[in-house]
């Protein structure tokens, strides 16, 4: 296995992802964990992640000189790359010219990192600190024109040291780097798959459970379906469903979700659905900011399951659909900074009546999470469909959550849905909904002055959701969209459509 040495970047679980795409066993662990530990793991291979400090700084995150004596080759990334220079003797220090974005490396293809990469290659780069001289023993394998040691190697000892990340895909040839790094220098197999970690999972589980009751937290997007399937593979009849509808769901979900997993439905799950609308209402009246409004939904949610939980007996666990980014951006993925605190995540009270909460995909991206949908034998519609936040409209909705902003942008995001489908694009794009702006604008409907809302359309191209890009939906579908809203919806008199990408804004709005 390749062990990712955590130092606080936001890309850590990225490189671990990456790292799994080759097939390859990977897992995280704090920058610190003592040099004996990971001796003991015997890996065959080191990745030191990037991180917020300065490495020549008093009480920044280091490591010890050792990791890079034990003969297992080393990859530093960014805040490791310099870390590793700068403690085997090279110089780092605050660069002159900060480097942010897309830029050109030139590497050179001699290197076992850079053999079937471009000569000259768009690398994401993101730092204020650079290598202003590399460590000796190495050699200069990459550079840009404000960034004279981009890449080292010390080929002998397989140290390899790149300043921009590779596991980002704004990289482009980042994945070839990661894997020539696991395969040609680690020489790692490249057997393990998806398949395994869903059995490795199912089995897991059912250990863990014993002869326990489960009550799962189904909201019927894909994170909790394929955590409730595994589950229900796991311990069958031991669990329990309850879909709470938080009244913040789309148009006609409630109906939709009861259809594929109530009694009707192909899995024979217990499934309870708790129509709670005007209870998390009452909760958000008046509450306009954002991370106020996640707690209080996510703590209404472990409210309602409790008092299910009560009315079904004794409940040993209780399972979530967590998944990794959640984790990170709650500011709980070991070293890195809060983002946002996710729903599931972040809102948990001090009291829990349950003895333990599961959480089987915490590790895994969305896309990783469709994979072992499908391995799991959840139909495609199901796993393929659009994701949801926790919060739900709860937080596409700006400012006070009302049952009539509710409606609004409950009509608004199933015009916009049904037109994307009509014109083929839905599969194609990652996310897209509409949500309700706090603004108020005036327009004019037939001859009447109208002071109304205004809807904003998104739609990101993403793999991850880690980092996203605009959608470029074509012009003339957006006027239909933004025409049928307007006539449609009453109290919305404008359309607008967010071109940001993330980084710098998120793809949820709150
Ligand atoms: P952001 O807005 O953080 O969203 O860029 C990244 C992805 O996560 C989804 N998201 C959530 N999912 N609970 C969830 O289960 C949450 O609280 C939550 N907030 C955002 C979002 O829809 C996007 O896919």
């Amino acid at each position: 296995k390749i062990i990712v040495i955590d130092f606080g970047g936001q890309y850590n679980q990225l490189v671990a992802r990456r790292v799994r795409e080759c097939n390859v066993y990977c897992e995280i662990y704090s920058y610190k964990t003592s040099i004996e530990k990971i001796k003991e793991m015997n890996p065959k291979g080191i990745i030191l992640t990037g991180g917020p400090n300065s490495c020549y700084e008093e009480g920044a995150a280091t490591c010890s000189k050792e990791l890079f004596e034990l003969g297992v080759p080393v990859l530093g990334l960014c805040y490791g790359a310099q870390l590793m220079m700068h403690v085997l003797g090279g110089h780092v220090c605050k660069a002159p010219v900060r480097e942010y974005g897309k830029i050109e490396v030139t590497v050179d293809q001699s290197s076992a990192l850079f053999g079937d990469v471009s000569e000259k290659t768009i690398c994401w780069m993101s730092h204020n600190d650079y290598i202003e001289e590399k460590a000796p023993g190495f050699k200069i394998i990459a550079h840009t024109p404000d960034c004279p040691v981009a890449a080292a190697e010390c080929a002998e000892k397989n140290l390899y040291a790149i300043q921009f990340h590779p596991e980002v895909l704004h990289t482009v040839e980042g994945t070839k780097m990661l894997s020539n790094f696991v395969y040609k220098v680690c020489g790692c197999a490249g057997d393990w798959k998806m398949d395994h970690f869903v059995e490795h999972t199912v089995k897991a589980l059912r250990e863990k459970v014993g002869d326990g009751k489960v009550l799962c937290a189904l909201s019927g997007g894909v994170d909790s379906s394929v955590a409730a399937v595994m589950l229900a593979k796991a311990v069958g009849d031991q669990l329990t469903c309850v879909f709470v509808d938080h009244g913040l769901l789309r148009k006609n979900e409630g109906d939709e979700v009861e259809e594929v997993f109530g009694p009707n439905g192909p899995y024979k799950l217990n499934f309870i659905r708790v129509n709670a609308q005007d209870r998390f209402y009452a909760k958000l009246k008046g509450v306009e900011e954002p991370e106020h409004k996640r707690k209080i939904i996510g703590e209404e949610f472990i409210r309602v399951f409790e008092e299910e939980a009560k009315k079904i007996g004794k409940v040993d666990f209780l399972v979530q659909g967590t998944i990794y980014p959640d984790v990170v951006e709650s500011g709980l993925g070991g070293e890195s900074a809060v983002i946002k605190s996710h729903h599931n995540v972040g809102g948990l009270p001090d009291y829990v009546d349950f003895k333990e909460i599961i959480e089987p995909l915490r590790d895994l991206f969305k896309d990783e999470v469709r994979k072992a949908g499908l391995e799991l034998g959840i139909p495609e519609k199901l796993v393929y469909r659009q994701p949801f936040p926790g919060p739900g409209l709860g937080i596409r909705i700006i400012g006070e959550v009302t049952a009539e902003k509710v409606k609004m942008v409950q009509e608004a995001d199933a015009i916009y849905r049904e037109e994307i489908a009509k014109a083929g694009l839905d599969r194609g794009i990652g996310q897209y909904f509409a949500a309700l702006t706090n603004m108020r604008s005036v327009g004019v409907m037939g001859d009447e002055r109208t002071y109304d809302y205004a809807v904003a359309l998104r739609a990101v191209n993403t793999i991850d959701f880690m980092t996203a890009e605009a959608a470029e939906i074509p012009w003339d579908v957006l006027g239909i969209v933004s025409s049928r809203i307007v006539n449609e919806v009453p109290h919305i008199n404008r359309v607008l459509y967010d071109c940001t990408g993330k980084p710098p804004a998120t793809i949820e709005f709150e």
